[in-house]
């Protein structure tokens, strides 16, 4: 599991409220049920000083310990039946008065035996999902509802294949996956399969973002002219340490000496730290060889798996 510390701050941070939550609803239903019945305050006092109790009789040595310690159990049980009788006669559940937690697993605490409880993944794995950047894309572009028999006939098989590798490397993803370029034509389903990726990745606990080149590059572009001094951390800097970085519509992007830099300096920091790169695009090979320099132009063609999709504007076809 890898999240960006704002995921996990955030996730505890809300961890953190609902504890204090749970604390707070069970404090004003105890207060409800002291207003109507207050000879149950006298009665949870007693129940609070067991421990007391129990620690004052070990004290007193081991002679007739036994005694004294069951003695002050009877006693407890016979105030937790007057309790729960009391709350019974006034319409309350006897657990009324109970922590109730959104987990029982994990009483809201997200780990347990110092194990990660499911409901801290989940909640890692929603806020991933919403701050991915493939919002509500998501929904609707999943590996399940791809639908292989909109392609004509002669690249229905081709694009089977791709169906395959991409559901492929979506499951079995681990940070030193490949790098892939999706090439192809509008409508054919790059961004759908981007998104299906995005989505099965975030699922099995890896920090992935998702976004268009443009937006991309307009944090690049918003860094340059941020107060370096404010002591914030750039923005773009999510794009050199996400476990994958999806970029959509390379090429959409207005190209400039600073954009192809950028390009060229996110490309090669990720092959560096070996962390993968999935690009989508409609340039064909010519054109990328022609809007972008050299040094970009060998690494997307040496050290990316290229994936051609074909077929007709599925956008039409729907
Ligand atoms: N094989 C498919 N099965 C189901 N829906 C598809 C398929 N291919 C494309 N679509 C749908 O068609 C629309 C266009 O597809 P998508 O956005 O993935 O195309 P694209 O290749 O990214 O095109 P562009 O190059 O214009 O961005 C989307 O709504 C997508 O869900
Ligand atoms: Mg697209
Ligand atoms: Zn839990």
């Amino acid at each position: 599991m890898s999240y960006s510390k704002e995921i996990v701050e955030a996730v505890f941070s809300d961890f953190d409220k609902k504890r204090k939550n749970n604390e707070h609803q069970r404090n004003l239903r105890l207060f409800e049920t002291y207003g109507v019945a207050p000879e149950l305050k006298a009665i949870d006092y007693e129940l609070s000083t067991t421990g007391l109790q129990i620690l004052g009789a070990s004290l007193q040595g081991k002679d007739g310990l036994e005694e004294r310690l069951s003695s002050i159990k009877q006693r407890n049980k016979e105030l937790q039946e007057k309790r729960a009788e009391i709350l019974k006669s006034h319409g309350f559940d006897i657990d009324y008065t109970d922590m109730k937690y959104e987990c029982d697993k994990c009483q809201d605490q997200g780990y347990v035996n110092e194990k990660m409880c499911s409901c801290l993944r989940t909640a890692l794995i929603t806020r991933q999902l919403e701050s991915s950047g493939v919002g509500q894309l998501i929904l609707g572009q999943g590996f399940e509802n791809f639908d292989l028999t909109l392609y004509p006939e002669n690249t229905r098989k081709d694009m089977s294949c791709i169906y395959e590798d991409l559901k492929g490397y979506a499951n079995n993803f681990t940070k030193n996956s490949p790098n892939l370029l999706l090439v192809g034509g509008t409508g054919l389903g790059k961004t759908h399969l981007s998104t299906a990726i995005a989505r099965a990745v975030i699922e099995k606990g890896y920090y992935v973002i998702y976004e268009t080149a443009t937006n991309v590059f307009s944090d690049f572009e918003n860094d340059r002219f941020r107060d370096r001094y404010s002591g914030e951390e750039p923005v773009s800097s999510k794009y050199m340490e996400c476990d994958l970085l999806i970029i959509d519509d390379l090429g959409t992007e207005v190209i400039t000496n600073f954009t192809v830099s950028c390009l060229y300096n996110l490309i090669n920091t990720r092959l560096n730290k070996r962390l993968p790169i999935i690009f989508s695009t409609n340039l064909i090979s010519k054109e990328i060889v022609k809007l972008y320099n050299d040094r970009i132009t060998s690494r997307l063609f040496g050290d990316f798996e290229i994936k051609k999709f074909s077929g007709c504007d599925n956008r039409k076809i729907k």
